[in-house]
Parts: structure tokens; C-alpha cells; sequence
């Protein structure tokens, strides 16, 4: 499904994040992506859905040559990718409900199927209960289970998940950490950045040591 094929990944002025990655990852897998702050964890998911794209090498979804792509193909690109990624924020004006319906209005989905399918991605993360509620009443764990929600929502075949379970006490995380185990028993192709790999067990580990794959 993925293939990095000799990636490097060097920042202005000459911060060096990715130096000669190649992997493979299948559709199904699940993946963790670990190392020490700076590793080069982030910049490696962000090659996927092309937020970062390679100074050198290739990065191939679905045989698609991602770094490749012009502005106008992203958002068919980024169609089958869901995103939990520290910078989504949510937006704490409206409901855990809205928030989640926002990334099919935005694609214009008729409303009632956009309802439907968003009440079923509530429910999916055990949130249904809570669908009225503002992000501010939510827990820490709550409200990453919401932006799990809204990434999964356009029902992506493969999520990826920057260190979505940093700043979670112990049980919260291994409760949303359960999720993401849960998407991948489904079929989902999961990808998650994190510093505490004991919490997805089964997982293949990609380990990052100063941009180079250990
Ligand atoms: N936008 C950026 N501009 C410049 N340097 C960056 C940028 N993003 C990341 N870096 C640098 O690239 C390296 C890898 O960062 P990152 O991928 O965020 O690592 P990790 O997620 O493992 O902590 C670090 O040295 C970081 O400072
Ligand atoms: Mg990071």
C-alpha cells in the first residue's frame, strides 16, 4: 500500500529529518513509527497524505507517486487517508456531532447520509452517547476519540496517527490506543507515531534513530 523507496528529507536551512528510508507497509498492517523526539517520526507520516514532500526519493500510495502530485490531486489523495494529527484541531465552537460532520459537508455529502455516517463514526469510538456535547466538556481521552472520529468518518482505508495518545494518563491511553487496535482487527491499514509502542501490541515497529531506520 506504502513504499518509501530511498527517502530523504532535509529542512532549510540544513536540518537533516529522513536520511535513506526505504519500507514497505501492506494494506492491514499496523505499523508503529518510534524514536526519540526529533527522530524524524512526524516528518515520515507527513510524506504520506504530502503535508512534507521528499527532497529525495519516493513515496508511493497505492502506486501513486504522492510527492509527485500537484495541488489539484491532494484532495483525492487525502480522500483515503484519515488523519489524527496534532495540528487537526477541533473546533470547540460546536458540537462533538458538527465536528465530525465538518469533513463530509465540506465534500459535499448529501446531509443525511453525512448524519448517519457521522453518528455511526460517534459511535464507533463510544461517543454517540455524548454527540450534543461541546469538545470543552469532554475529557482528554473524550476528545481524542472525537478527532478519531472525524478522521475516520469518510471511512479512510488507512489512518494515520501522530502520537495520539501523548498527554493521556495510563488508562485513557490504552483505551484509545484500543481503538486504533480495533480499526486494524477491521481491515484498516494503521500507522501511529508514539513514544509508548507496549500500548499496540502486534505491531510492526519502525524505529527511527536521527532520521535513519534502525
Ligand atoms: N518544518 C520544519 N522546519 C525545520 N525543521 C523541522 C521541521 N519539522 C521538523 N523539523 C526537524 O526535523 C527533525 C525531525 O523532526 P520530526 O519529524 O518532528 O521528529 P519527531 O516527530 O520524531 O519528533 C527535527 O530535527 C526537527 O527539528
Ligand atoms: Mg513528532
Amino acid at each position: 500500500m506504502i513504499k518509501f523507496n530511498r527517502i530523504a528529507k532535509r529542512y532549510p536551512p540544513d536540518i537533516t529529518a529522513l536520511a535513506d528510508i526505504s519500507a514497505e507497509i501492506s494494506a492491514g498492517e499496523l505499523v508503529t513509527v518510534i524514536g526519540h523526539s526529533g527522530a524524524g517520526k512526524s516528518t515520515l507520516l507527513k510524506l504520506i497524505p504530502a503535508i512534507e514532500r521528499p527532497t529525495a526519493g519516493t513515496v508511493l500510495m497505492n502506486g501513486q507517486n504522492v510527492g509527485a502530485l500537484g495541488r489539484s490531486a491532494l484532495p483525492f489523495l487525502r480522500r483515503n487517508i484519515g488523519l489524527v494529527f496534532q495540528d487537526q484541531k477541533l473546533l470547540f465552537d460546536r458540537s462533538a456531532l458538527a465536528n465530525v460532520l465538518l469533513p463530509l459537508e465540506i465534500t459535499g455529502f448529501p446531509h443525511k447520509e453525512a448524519r448517519r455516517r457521522a453518528e455511526a463514526a460517534l459511535d464507533k469510538v463510544g461517543l454517540l452517547a455524548r454527540a450534543r456535547a461541546l469538545p470543552i466538556a469532554l475529557s482528554g481521552g473524550e476528545q481524542q476519540r472525537l478527532a478519531i472520529a472525524r478522521a475516520v468518518v469518510h471511512r479512510p482505508s488507512l489512518l494515520l496517527a501522530d502520537e495520539p495518545t501523548a498527554y493521556l494518563d495510563a488508562d485513557t491511553a490504552q483505551n484509545v490506543a484500543g481503538i486504533f487496535l480495533e480499526f486494524h482487527r477491521v481491515g484498516v491499514t494503521v500507522m501511529v507515531a508514539t513514544y509508548d509502542d507496549r500500548l499496540f501490541p502486534g505491531a510492526r515497529r519502525l524505529r527511527l534513530d536521527h532520521g535513519r531506520l534502525t
